[in-house]
């Protein structure tokens, strides 16, 4: 059995539960590979999907739907019969933090063939809060969830997240989303605490950070997904009025092997 994860994460929630699964498969005589999302809509990559017998797909929930990037993804997909499963990361499970239809029906026009859907809930890394506690109980309990799943997929059991009823309402606020991601992608802000090492333009998932004249420049593509603010060194980014949503730093999702400190309470 073969299996490819094709994932997209803006700060480590959904490539955590990506290296879950992935473990989990090789552990079950599978053998996986992660690939980032980004490296195929960025044209770095283009996957043979004929040569793997099942293709997951995974994401994190922006504004109850799937970050623009996915929607870029599916696009680039060939037609045929591929057997695939989703799985994406949220901050809350209210009403199933959304809804996968559009996502769905768009892979079910180029024949894929969904196997399998979860959803995880993992720490916020926005418009919430994260203590340690809080990030390992979250992470501990979707990780066994990532376990069963691989069983389940491996075992052949289908599944699929139920739709929420205000499923069209959801898409409206989503669009929303959308077009707010890309409004505001010029309203990053850079302190003069940045030492332009580079790191925010080498890793920004759709190449929207230049550095020029030795200033930091966004352009108009920005998904939100956070990364920049999250992994600079020098916590030199900002944002003009988001930053009230955001967190008041990144967190550290626990080492896998930190269970028993969690479980001890
Ligand atoms: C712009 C944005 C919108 C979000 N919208 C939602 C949401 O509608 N519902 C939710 O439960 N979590 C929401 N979240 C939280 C993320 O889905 C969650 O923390 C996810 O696990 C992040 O995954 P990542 O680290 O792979 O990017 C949002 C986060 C961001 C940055
Ligand atoms: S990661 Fe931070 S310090 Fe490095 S170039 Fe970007 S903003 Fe500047
Ligand atoms: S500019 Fe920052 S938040 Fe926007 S897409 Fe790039 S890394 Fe993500």
């Amino acid at each position: 059995m073969r299996i490819l994860i094709i994932q997209f994460s803006g700060t480590g929630n959904t490539r955590r539960i990506a290296e879950v699964l992935r473990q989990e498969f090789e552990d079950n005589g599978a053998e996986s590979r992660i690939i980032p999302m980004e490296h195929i809509t960025l044209g770095k990559i283009t996957p043979d999907y004929a040569g793997w017998d099942i293709v997951g797909i995974g994401f994190p929930v922006h504004a109850m739907d799937a970050p623009a990037i996915v929607y870029d993804f599916i696009g680039t997909l060939p037609k045929s019969a591929t057997r695939y499963f989703l799985f994406k990361t949220a901050g809350s499970t209210t009403f199933n933090a959304g809804s996968t239809y559009n996502i769905r029906h768009k892979l079910a026009l180029l024949g894929w063939k969904l196997i399998h859907e979860q959803l995880y809930e993992m720490p916020p890394n926005a418009f919430g809060t994260a203590n340690p506690k809080k990030v390992n109980k979250r992470y501990f309990k979707a990780r066994a969830l990532a376990i069963k799943t691989a069983a389940e997929i491996l075992g052949g059991v289908n599944s699929r997240l139920a739709d929420p009823m205000i499923r069209n309402l959801l898409y409206r606020f989503a669009a929303l989303e959308k077009h707010g991601a890309q409004q505001s992608s010029k309203r990053w802000i850079v302190s003069s605490a940045c030492t332009l090492c580079g790191i925010c333009v080498e890793n920004c998932p759709t190449e929207n950070i230049h550095i020029e004249e030795g200033k930091l420049l966004f352009d108009d593509k920005c998904l939100l997904c956070l990364r920049c603010w999250w992994n600079c060194p020098a916590r030199a980014i900002s944002h003009t009025f988001l930053k009230p949503f955001f967190l008041k730093e990144p967190y550290i999702l626990p080492n896998d092997n930190d269970i028993s400190e969690e479980t001890n309470g």
